[in-house]
C-alpha cells in the first residue's frame, strides 16, 4: 500500500509542471481592512462594488459559523466572475476548504447528479479534529543500548531478522531544568531513536502513543562540548518543568475525505485519483453521527467552507431542488454560484426564468453583479497578464491590444498575448510590437469575425441551414444576414 502511494505521488509530481492558468495572476480580492476595493491589488483591477461585496462575504465566512448562504455572481462573459471567486478562495485561510465544480461536471456517467453534488458539498465542509497526546520532552543526558540478548526458548538458529527473538533493551536518561528520569527502552523505541541519530545533548520529544521520536535540536548548554557542528545544527533551550506533557494536536480534513477513507469499496487512494464512485448512504450517516459525537465531546469543530459552482445555468431542475434542501443543512457550506445567462430556460423544464434559475432558489440568493470593463481597466488587466506570462510588449502594441479587447472581448485579448509572443519569437524579436499583434489578430478569429465568416460561407458547412444564433453577436451580423 505504501509503495503504491509513493509511486502515485511521484507520478503526480511529474505531471505537475508549471503552467500559467487563466487566473494565475489573481492572489486575492485586493481589499483593505475597511473592505474597500483597492484600485489595483493582488492582481485584481476595477470591478469595485463586486469585489467589495465579495469582501463582505469573505468577512462573514472568516467570522465563522455562518453557513447555508448562497451568493450569485451574475454578469456578462469575461467580467471577472470566476476571477472574483478565485480571489475569494485565495483570501480564505489554509484551513477553510474551498471546492469548485463546473455545472457541466455534474452530468457524468459514473455517478448520479445528486451524488456528485453531495460529494462537492462534503468537499467544502471541513472538520477540525483536536487530539490530545501525551509526550515526553527533554534533553538526552545519556543513552545506552545493551547488547542483544536472546530471549525465550527459541534458539539463535531461527534467524536474527526476527525481532520477536532478539529483544534489544536499553536505558535513556532525560532531563529538564527541573528533573531527571531514567527510562527503560524497548526495541521499537531504540529503533526510532537510532533512526533519528539521537545522542546525548539532543533535545527530543517522544509521542507516548505512537512512539514517534522527534529531534528538536541540540541543547544550548552543551554547545561548547562539541567543536565541530554542522552549519544546519539548531540549538534549543533545555525544556523546563515536567518531562511528561500533554499537547494538543490539530488536523483538518473534509467530510468527503473521511467518507472516502471509510467507504470500504474504495481505498483511500481514490482520494488522489478522484475515482471515488458512489458512496453509500449508510457510510455517510455513520460518519455524520460520529462527527456529531466528537463535536459534543469538544473533540471536533465544523468549519463551513465555500463551494463554488461555475456556469450554474447548466444545472437542471433536479439539481436546484437538491441545492434548496442542502442549504438547509446545519453543516452546509457557503455556496457561491456564477452565470453569464440572462432570462433563459431552466434546464429540464419549459419555463423561463432569470439566469435559468428557478425562482424559489433565486429567492435565497444574495446577488452580486459584475459590470463590463472600461478601457482603462482592460489595459491594466492586460498589463498584469503580460507580466504574469513574462511577455515584454511595447506601449503601442499594448494600446492596440487594448483596443482589440474593447472591440472583441477581454478573454480574446488575453489569449492573444501568448500567441503574439510566439510570433515575436519567430521573427527573433524580444519585444512584442504592433506587427505581432496584428499578425495573430489576423490568424485567430474572435467570435464576431468567426460568426461573420460562418454567415458568409455557411453553405459549405454541414448541418447549417439554421441562421446562427449567437447571443452576443451584434448588428454587424444582422447586416450580413439581412
Ligand atoms: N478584475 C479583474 N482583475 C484582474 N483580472 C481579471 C479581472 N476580471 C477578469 N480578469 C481576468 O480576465 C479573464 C476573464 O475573466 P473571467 O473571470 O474568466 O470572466 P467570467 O468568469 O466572468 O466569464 C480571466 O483571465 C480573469 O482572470
Ligand atoms: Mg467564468
Amino acid at each position: 500500500m505504501a509503495a503504491e502511494l509513493k509511486k502515485f505521488s511521484e507520478s503526480r509530481d511529474l505531471t505537475r509542471i508549471e503552467r500559467i492558468g487563466a487566473h494565475s495572476h489573481i492572489r486575492g480580492l485586493g481589499i483593505d481592512n475597511a473592505l474597500e476595493a483597492r484600485n489595483i491589488s493582488e492582481g485584481m483591477v476595477g470591478q469595485h462594488s463586486a469585489r467589495k461585496a465579495a469582501g463582505v462575504i469573505l468577512q462573514m465566512i472568516k467570522e465563522g459559523r455562518i453557513a447555508g448562504r448562497a451568493v450569485l455572481l451574475a454578469g456578462q462573459p469575461g467580467t471577472g466572475k470566476t476571477a472574483i471567486a478565485m480571489g475569494l478562495a485565495k483570501s480564505l485561510g489554509e484551513e477553510t476548504p474551498f471546492a469548485t465544480l463546473a455545472g457541466s461536471e455534474l452530468f457524468s456517467l459514473e455517478m448520479s447528479k445528486t451524488e456528485a453534488l453531495t460529494q462537492a458539498f462534503r468537499k467544502a465542509i471541513g472538520v477540525r479534529i483536536k487530539e490530545e497526546s501525551e509526550i515526553i520532552e527533554g534533553e538526552v543526558v545519556e543513552i545506552s543500548v545493551d547488547r542483544p540478548v536472546f530471549s525465550g526458548t527459541a534458539g539463535p538458529s531461527s534467524g536474527s531478522s526476527s525481532t520477536s527473538v532478539i529483544a534489544k533493551t536499553g536505558k535513556l536518561t532525560l532531563k529538564t531544568t527541573d528533573m531527571e528520569t531514567v527510562y527503560e527502552l524497548g526495541g521499537k523505541l531504540i529503533e526510532a531513536l537510532s533512526k533519528e541519530k539521537v545522542q546525548s545533548g539532543d533535545v527530543i520529544t517522544m509521542d507516548k502513543t505512537s512512539g514517534k521520536v522527534t529531534k528538536l535540536g541540540r541543547s544550548i548548554g552543551r554547545s561548547r562540548d562539541y567543536d565541530a557542528v554542522g552549519s544546519h545544527t539548531k540549538f534549543v533551550r533545555c525544556p523546563d518543568g515536567e518531562l511528561q506533557k500533554r499537547r494538543e494536536v490539530v488536523h483538518c480534513v473534509t467530510l468527503h475525505e473521511i467518507d472516502v477513507i471509510n467507504s470500504r469499496t474504495q481505498g483511500f487512494l481514490a482520494l488522489f485519483t478522484g475515482d471515488t464512485g458512489e458512496i453509500r448512504v449508510e457510510v455517510r450517516e455513520q460518519i455524520d453521527s460520529k462527527v456529531a459525537e466528537w463535536r459534543e465531546e469538544g473533540k471536533a469543530e465544523i468549519i463551513p467552507g465555500v463551494l463554488f459552482i461555475d456556469e450554474v445555468h447548466m444545472l437542471d431542475i433536479e439539481c436546484f431542488s437538491y441545492l434548496n434542501r442542502a442549504l438547509e443543512n446545519e453543516m452546509a457550506p457557503i455556496l457561491v454560484i456564477a452565470t453569464n445567462r440572462g432570462i433563459t430556460t431552466i434546464r429540464g423544464t419549459n419555463y423561463k426564468s432569470p439566469h435559468g434559475i428557478p425562482v424559489d432558489f433565486l429567492d435565497r440568493l444574495l446577488i452580486i453583479s459584475t459590470q463590463p470593463y472600461t478601457e482603462e481597466d482592460i489595459s491594466k488587466i492586460l498589463d498584469i497578464r503580460c507580466t504574469e506570462e513574462e511577455v515584454d510588449m511595447s506601449p503601442d502594441a499594448k494600446h492596440l491590444l487594448t483596443k482589440i479587447g474593447i472591440e472583441t472581448s477581454l478573454r480574446y485579448a488575453i489569449n492573444l498575448i501568448n500567441a503574439a509572443a510566439l510570433a515575436c519569437l519567430r521573427r527573433k524579436g524580444s519585444v512584442v510590437e504592433m506587427e505581432d499583434i496584428s499578425r495573430v489578430y489576423q490568424l485567430f478569429l474572435d467570435v464576431k469575425r468567426s460568426t461573420q465568416y460562418l454567415m458568409d460561407y455557411q453553405s459549405q458547412y454541414m448541418f447549417s441551414d439554421d441562421p446562427v444564433d449567437v447571443s452576443d453577436a451584434d448588428e454587424s451580423m444582422q447586416v450580413a444576414s439581412g
